[in-house]
């Protein structure tokens, strides 16, 4: 897998420059949805990164947010998120990355995030341990959700359908807080550093998690979907945690579920 990793680490970093580029420079904002924004630099990052998949790994797939993909004649796949953090990008509030993960028959193997505002490059291997800017990264210790600061995400698509909300309240009066940052990648690798104990979100593609769900997987965390079962790239939701809190998170979720379905 190495060979992968350190392409994946000089991509990504290729990618953050043309980013961070467009960072200090107005943007244009165009509207895939209502409120799914993309950026000149949202392309820009994709273009530069399939070519330069392409380019090394010609018999790869590559599924890519922006619809440069390819694909594949072998069982690698490249996921990838050129610019995680669209609405933050455009707003000029420094939570992005660019998210590059390359899963074996579905399997996440290889991820790297790299947030160029920060200059944090987040990125595992599996069975070769996470790390950030090279130094290894582990989970937090914590054992309760009471203590915990967790984290979730809102889909810009269907929304108003999202019970998301609920969620959000339900776990913020039983936890020290929940954050809201905007770039799901990076929430991620935020539960693989111990910045958060826990993250969940609805909806989410396969490019915004098959990196995080290495990085994740090899500080010693552990992923499942809200329900405890396998989590499959694309799949309804998805819970990251650092372990120890994983049981109770799915409780509560569980309870939250519950309350919802009797009340319809
Ligand atoms: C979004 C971000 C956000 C999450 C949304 C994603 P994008 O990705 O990761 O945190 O809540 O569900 O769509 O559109 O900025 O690449
Ligand atoms: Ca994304
Ligand atoms: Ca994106």
């Amino acid at each position: 897998m190495k060979q992968y990793l350190d392409a994946a680490i000089e991509i990504a970093r290729e990618a953050g420059a043309i980013l961070r580029e467009g960072f200090d420079r107005p943007k244009t904002i165009s509207y895939k949805g209502e409120v799914d924004l993309v950026t000149e630099s949202d392309r820009r990052s994709e273009q530069l990164v399939v070519a330069r998949l392409r380019t090394r790994f010609p018999d790869h797939g590559i599924v890519a947010e922006e619809g440069g993909g390819a694909a594949p004649t072998a069982s690698y796949c490249w996921h990838v998120d050129p610019l995680d953090g669209t609405t933050n990008f455009a707003h000029g509030y420094p939570c992005f990355a660019v998210s590059i993960g390359l899963a074996e028959g579905g399997v996440p193997m290889v991820g790297v995030v790299f947030n160029p505002v920060s200059n944090e490059l987040f990125a595992a291997a599996r069975g070769e341990g996470a790390y950030r800017n090279d130094v290894r990264i582990r989970v937090s210790p914590v054992e309760k959700l009471a203590t915990s600061l967790v984290a979730t995400g809102f889909p810009t698509h269907r929304r108003k359908k999202s019970s998301n909300i609920n969620y959000y309240w339900q776990f913020t009066l039983r936890s020290h807080g929940v954050r809201r940052d905007g770039a799901a990648a990076l929430d991620l690798c935020s539960v693989a550093c111990g910045r958060f104990d826990a993250f969940w979100e609805f909806g989410l593609k396969s490019w915004d998690t098959t990196a995080g769900i290495v990085i994740v997987e090899e500080a010693g965390g552990r992923i499942t979907d809200l329900r405890g079962q396998p989590y499959r790239l694309g799949g309804p939701s998805i819970l990251a945690s650092n372990q120890r809190i994983h049981q109770e998170v799915l409780q509560v979720a569980a309870s939250i579920a519950e309350d919802a379905a009797n009340d319809t």
